[in-house]
């Protein structure tokens, strides 16, 4: 059911432009999960797109300052000097790519860079090429603003990354965009170098397709993987690439909202007119507690990743471990994306026959009380993810009751 069906029939006609858009299953799970916990059930739920760490003392320490010095008042549109520069060093310094303060934009979250970066510049039937599995935003956000999301699979065998002939092929006379991230929500699969020249190598011969990455994942990578950012690989799509970062998941910030974004000044300044409409400026204290989260202590970013590695590693053994699912290890983010093609057709001990990968998530809440969505919520399946962005102890558990539930289907 769509939200516009849905509102309707509350007597509300709503607007067109989410008459496409679906109720999001992530949040239709969580929300059955949370309902069957308040009724008392030991429900398991490995749904987070969040860190499950505490913002670093010396950020929350330089948000309290702010407060203290009266910076409780709307800032520059779209973003203070202070905050642009510690984005500029951090380009600079992560990614040895230079954007000056005017080719920076700071918004309330990535998800407002994304919104605003469409809003200001996808005409109606515009196209967007987004490889599957993506984050579930990325086409409803393209929707709303009028594009046409161009979904392209890309499955376990393609290690879940797009290859350049696929993207040659997608390319039209009206493509706006391609929009690739990487660590990605929800496979975990990243891009190194070697992944991305070719495609770089498609878009250099496009002028008219600009390039939108997504780099929020880039300090949970594991085992030595060098996160690289397209625009440093290939400096010649600079002014048309819009580089995308922010301190939701690296500093465990995803309440504090900021997200930011380096690219062309055109572009840049469009997005501030969207922007301008919309909040203003993104939370004043939330800018001066990232100034300190980028220019602050960064040595506590790799004990987090070791930690996150120890619990792929769990995640990732104990799904292998369990006939009929078969799950890649992921580079990076935190996330699983198992298939589940092998249990497609089996039969639950209640005589339902599995038949999609929704129905096969829907049936470890049922039966195994763990909440996890369904590729389909990302557009690929059979497959289904797991956030291990919880306690060992929980994900332990959780493991032990999936292989029970899986030995259960005939
Ligand atoms: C790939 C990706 N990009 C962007 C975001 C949004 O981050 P923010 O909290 O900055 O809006 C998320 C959040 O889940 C994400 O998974």
């Amino acid at each position: 059911m769509t939200i516009a069906t849905k509102i309707e029939e509350a007597g509300f006609k709503p607007a067109s432009r989410i008459a496409a858009i679906g109720v999001s299953k992530i949040l239709q799970i969580g929300a059955r999960a949370a309902a069957m916990k308040r009724e008392g059930l030991p429900v398991i739920i490995l749904g987070a797109g969040e860190p499950d760490f505490d913002t670093p003392d010396n950020v929350k320490a330089a948000a309290k300052a702010a407060i203290d010095r009266g910076e409780t008042k709307y800032t520059a549109l779209d973003g203070t000097p202070e905050l642009k520069k510690a984005i500029a060093e951090k380009f600079r310094r992560e990614n040895g790519v230079d954007y000056s303060l005017d080719e920076i934009t700071v918004a309330t979250g990535a998800k407002q860079i994304l919104f605003n970066a469409f809003m200001a510049s996808v005409n109606p039937g515009d196209e967007v090429i987004i490889p599957t599995p993506y984050w579930t935003s990325y086409s409803d956000i393209v929707e709303i603003c009028g594009g046409v999301p161009v979904l392209i699979p890309c499955d376990a065998d393609a290690g879940f990354r797009l290859k350049a002939e696929q993207l040659e092929k997608a390319i039209t006379d009206k493509t706006r965009w391609v929009l690739l991230n990487s660590p990605s929500n929800p496979s975990g699969a990243a891009y190194s170098e070697a992944d991305y020249r070719p495609l770089l190598d498609v878009l250099l011969k496009h002028p008219h397709v600009w390039l939108m990455v997504d780099d929020m994942y880039e300090h949970i990578v594991y085992d030595g993987f060098k996160f690289v950012t397209p625009v440093a690989i290939a400096p010649k799509l600079k002014d048309r690439t819009l580089t995308i970062n922010g301190v939701s998941k690296a500093y465990a910030m995803t309440g504090w909202r900021i997200g930011y974004a380096g690219g062309p000044k055109a572009l840049i300044k469009a997005m501030a007119v969207i922007q301008s409409q919309a909040t203003s400026c993104p939370s004043s204290v939330s800018q001066a507690a990232s100034v300190e989260a980028l220019n602050g202590p960064q040595g506590f970013l790799k004990e987090r990743q070791a930690s996150f590695k120890h619990r792929r590693d769990l995640v990732v053994s104990g799904l292998n471990a369990i006939d009929g699912l078969d799950c890649r290890t992921p580079e990076g983010a935190f996330y699983t994306f198992a298939g589940c093609g092998g249990l497609i057709g089996k039969t639950t001990p209640a005589g339902k026959v599995i038949e999609t990968d929704a129905d096969f998530t829907d049936y470890l809440l049922e039966v195994a009380h763990v909440a996890v969505v369904p590729g389909s919520a990302f557009g690929l399946s059979p497959y289904f993810r797991i956030s291990y962005a919880t306690s060992e102890a929980e994900l332990t558990e959780a493991l032990k009751r999936i292989a029970e539930a899986c030995g259960k289907l005939t």
